[in-house]
């Protein structure tokens, strides 16, 4: 059995730690220092997901972006459509206050809402619908009945022809997949592969959140399907990260 998938059936016995992890100062601070660092190495899957997104360069249009941290995914989508604006949202204080740092130059063009991914009411200001809901690195934090309500959710609260796009890590239940996975994330990233094998409390609190939910692709494929989405496809992939969509049909049917 790889690390990973034990990991993950040790954390399933634990209560959900979401909370402590992303509303501590300590959880929070700890997660930001090494935020440059970790973007630097996934500044082309940003920027794929927002070509993957229809609009014209110099379209002006609102975009949801949930579970949104400190913004990066949102940034992304920002810098490629200057006329866009954005709605970031967010359970968690801490990061929101970051996020007030990290979005300094997009004064003006986002608003920034409180909103709990495991079943808070829908952004006030995006309920008329949006032509594009963005997700990033979070929705591996909510069981799978959630996931597919989030689903849902956000084809509700897509306009016709809207696109969903998701940007995120998956499990796999072959461990020899999880072992080559591992083998190759570590040759490339050795900082982060030495840090995980002497983690701090804080730091194996958060790497346990984050395999507690953490599933494989084909089964978020198949609650993207039953949502109803089409153009439902896996765009982007590299080991355990994957950027994975699709969009509302432009007539209802
Ligand atoms: C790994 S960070 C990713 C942040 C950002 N989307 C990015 O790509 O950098 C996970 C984010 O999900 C948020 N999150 C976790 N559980 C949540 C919940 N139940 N409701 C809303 N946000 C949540 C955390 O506060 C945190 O900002």
């Amino acid at each position: 059995m790889s690390d990973r998938v034990r990991d993950k059936s040790e954390a399933d016995s634990e209560a959900d730690s979401n909370d402590s992890v992303w509303k501590s100062e300590r959880g929070v601070a700890d997660w930001v220092s090494g935020e440059r660092r970790r973007e630097q190495r996934r500044s082309e899957q940003r920027r794929l997901l927002a070509e993957l997104l229809p609009f014209g360069e110099d379209e002006e249009f609102r975009f949801v972006d949930l579970g949104a941290g400190t913004g990066a995914a949102a940034r992304a989508v920002l810098d490629y459509y200057p006329r866009s604006s954005a709605v970031l949202a967010d359970f968690s204080p801490q990061m929101r206050e970051q996020a007030a740092i990290a979005l300094g130059d997009y004064a003006g063009r986002y608003v920034y809402l409180e909103y709990d991914l495991r079943g808070g009411p829908w952004p006030e200001v995006a309920s008329a619908g949006v032509p594009a809901v963005i997700t990033s690195l979070c929705v591996h934090h909510l069981p799978d009945e959630r996931k597919g309500e989030l689903f849902a959710e956000i084809f509700a609260h897509l306009t016709p022809g809207g696109w969903y796009l998701n940007f995120d890590a998956v499990s796999t239940d072959d461990p020899l997949v999880a072992a080559t996975w591992k083998l190759a994330n570590d040759r490339q990233d050795p900082e982060t592969a030495a840090r995980q094998a002497n983690l701090s409390p804080e730091e194996r609190l958060r790497h346990e959140n984050h395999l507690r939910h953490m599933i494989p692709l084909e089964p978020q494929l198949e609650l993207l399907r039953a949502a109803g989405f089409e153009g439902i496809d896996l765009y982007w992939k590299q080991l355990d990260f994957v950027i994975y969509g699709g969009r509302r049909p432009a007539v209802a049917g």
